[in-house]
C-alpha cells in the first residue's frame, strides 16, 4: 500500500504497459454473493485493493472465511453465519459502502442482520433509501440503532419493486435479497451496468434464476438453495479508462493489458471524438493521443451512457482540449468539488447550477453545481494537492503529470481503494516521481 504523500514532477509523457485486473466494483459484491451458499466459492482475478480487506474482515466477523490462495485467487466459505452486534463491527464502520449489501444474505440465512455505518467517497449525499425501501417490500423490518441498522425478517417474499433511479447498489441489493426469497421478484428501472450483468451471471452459476428483460426490468425467481461458484472477475473498466486518459493528457502511449472493448464502447467513442486514438488488440487496448485535442459536450449517465466515474479524469483531458467543453453530471449532485484545485493549477473551469446538457436531470433547479464549462487548452502548474476521493484522486495525479513543476500530493492512500499498485505502475510508465 502507498504512503500518504507523493511528489510528482510533470512534463513527461507516460509510455509503456500496465496490467489491469478485476473490477473494484465487482470483487466485493462477488465476495458478498458467496455468503448466499454454504459451499466453498473461488474468485479469480482479484486485484489487491482496500475493499477486499474490508469485506474479508466483515465476512470473518460474521462467521465465514476468506483465504488468499495467491495469484489473485480467493477461496470463500461460510458454512454457518451469525449476525453480530454493533460493537463487534466497529472496525468496519465508516470504511466502505459494501456492508449494506450483506443484508440480503444475512436475512436469508439467519433472519437478522446488523449493518454498520457506511463509508465510501463523498461525492454526493449517497442515501440508502432505495435499499431500505426494497428490503421492506421484500418483508424485512428495518430499525436504526446506535452504530448502524438492525434488520430482521422471518421470511423474504418476492414482490414488484420499482426504483425511482436505476441505482447500481439498490439493484444489487434486490438481487441479493430476492434470489433465496419465496416466489418471483420483478424489479423495474433496474441498473444494467456491465458490473450488474456480471453479478447476474455469477448468481446464475450458483443456481439462481434471473432474467434481464427489456426496458430495465430484472425478474428473479426465488430458489431454496444456492451452490458455490468459480468465477473470473471482469477487467476494471474504470481503471482502464483512467490509464487511457493518462496517456492522452501527457501525450504518451499506454498499452492497457486486459482492457476490454465491449464494456468501454461509450468511453472509446468519446475518447476518439476529442482526439484520442486506440487500437484494440487480442489481449488489451493501446491508447495514444492522435493529435490536437478538441472540446466536446458530454453528459454522464447510467449505462449505456457515459459513466460518472469516467468524468473526473475526462475533465482533466478537456482542460487540454481546444475550445469550450461542457460536462453535465447527472448521477451525483456533488461531483465537481475537485475542480477548485484544478482552477488553482491554471485550468479554466466554471460551474453552473443549471442543466447544461440536452436533458433536464434530477439536480436541475436544486442548487447543485452539477454542470461545468471548461475552456482550453490551459497550461497547468504544479501545486500542493489534497486528494478528496478515489476518482478525483487519480485525476489529480494525471493533472500533476501534465503540470509544469513539482506537485506535492497528500492523502494518496485513498487511491489504493480502487487502483492496484498504482504507484508501481506510474513509475514503470516513466512518471517522474521524486523521493520523499
Ligand atoms: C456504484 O455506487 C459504484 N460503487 C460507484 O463507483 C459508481 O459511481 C456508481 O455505482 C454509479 O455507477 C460501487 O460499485 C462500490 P448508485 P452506488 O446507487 O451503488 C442515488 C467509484 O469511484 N441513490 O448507482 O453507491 C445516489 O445518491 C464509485 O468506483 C439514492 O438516491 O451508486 C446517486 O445519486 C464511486 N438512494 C445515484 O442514486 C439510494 O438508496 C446512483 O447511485 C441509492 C442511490
Amino acid at each position: 500500500m502507498t504512503s500518504g504523500f507523493l511528489r510528482i514532477r510533470g512534463g513527461r509523457p507516460l509510455q509503456g504497459e500496465v496490467t489491469v485486473r478485476g473490477a473494484k466494483n465487482v470483487i466485493p459484491k462477488a465476495m458478498v454473493a458467496s455468503l448466499l451458499s454454504r459451499d466453498k466459492s473461488i474468485l479469480r482475478n482479484v486485484a489487491e485493493i482496500e475493499d477486499v480487506g474490508i469485506v474479508s474482515e466483515m465476512i470473518n466477523l460474521i462467521g465465514g472465511s476468506v483465504k488468499e490462495l495467491g495469484d489473485g485467487i480467493l477461496e470463500l466459505e461460510s458454512r454457518e453465519l451469525k449476525s453480530v452486534s454493533a460493537e463487534k463491527l466497529e472496525s468496519i464502520a465508516g470504511k466502505s459502502r459494501i456492508p449494506i449489501l450483506f443484508a440480503g444474505p444475512l436475512l436469508a440465512r439467519t433472519g437478522e442482520a446488523f449493518i454498520p455505518e457506511l463509508g465510501g467517497c463523498q461525492i454526493g449525499k449517497r442515501p440508502i433509501d432505495f435499499h431500505l425501501s426494497a428490503l421492506r417490500q421484500l418483508g424485512a423490518t428495518v430499525k436504526a440503532v446506535p452504530g448502524g441498522l438492525h434488520l430482521t425478517a422471518e421470511r423474504l417474499a418476492g414482490c414488484k419493486i420499482r426504483l425511482s433511479f436505476p441505482s447500481v447498489g439498490a439493484t444489487e441489493q434486490v438481487l441479493f435479497a430476492s434470489v433465496l426469497a419465496e416466489g418471483v421478484t420483478e424489479l423495474s428501472n433496474a441498473a444494467i451496468e456491465p458490473e450488474i450483468i456480471e453479478l447476474v451471471a455469477l448468481l446464475q452459476k450458483m443456481g439462481a434464476i434471473i432474467s434481464v428483460d427489456v426496458d430495465r426490468v430484472i425478474t428473479v425467481t426465488g430458489v431454496s438453495e444456492l451452490k458455490g461458484f468459480d468465477h473470473v472477475v471482469m477487467t476494471d473498466r474504470l481503471e482502464a479508462a483512467s490509464w487511457a486518459l493518462a496517456a492522452a493528457v501527457t501525450g504518451g502511449e499506454i498499452f492497457v493489458r486486459h482492457a476490454r472493448q465491449l464494456e468501454m464502447m461509450t468511453f472509446l467513442n468519446r475518447f476518439r471524438q476529442v482526439g484520442g486514438a486506440f487500437s484494440v488488440r487480442p489481449n488489451g487496448i493501446l491508447f495514444v493521443r492522435a493529435g490536437e485535442l478538441i472540446a466536446t459536450a458530454l453528459e454522464t449517465d447510467v449505462h449505456p451512457g457515459f459513466m460518472t466515474d469516467w468524468q473526473p479524469p475526462f475533465t482533466i483531458l478537456l482542460t487540454q482540449a481546444r475550445g469550450a467543453s461542457i460536462v453535465h453530471e447527472t448521477v451525483y449532485e456533488n461531483r465537481f468539488g475537485y475542480t477548485e484545485t484544478l482552477r488553482q493549477m491554471g485550468a479554466q473551469i466554471q460551474l453552473f447550477r443549471e442543466c447544461l446538457g440536452s436533458k433536464h436531470c434530477r439536480f436541475g433547479h436544486k442548487n447543485y453545481l452539477h454542470s461545468a464549462v471548461i475552456v482550453g487548452p490551459t497550461r497547468l502548474t504544479a501545486r500542493e494537492i489534497v486528494i478528496p476521493d478515489l476518482r478525483a484522486g487519480f485525476s489529480y495525479i494525471i493533472a500533476a503529470l501534465a503540470a509544469e513543476g513539482v506537485s506535492t500530493i497528500k492523502n494518496v492512500n485513498v487511491i489504493d481503494r480502487g487502483y492496484e499498485h498504482f504507484l508501481g505502475k506510474l513509475s514503470a510508465l516513466g512518471a517522474d516521481i521524486l523521493e520523499n
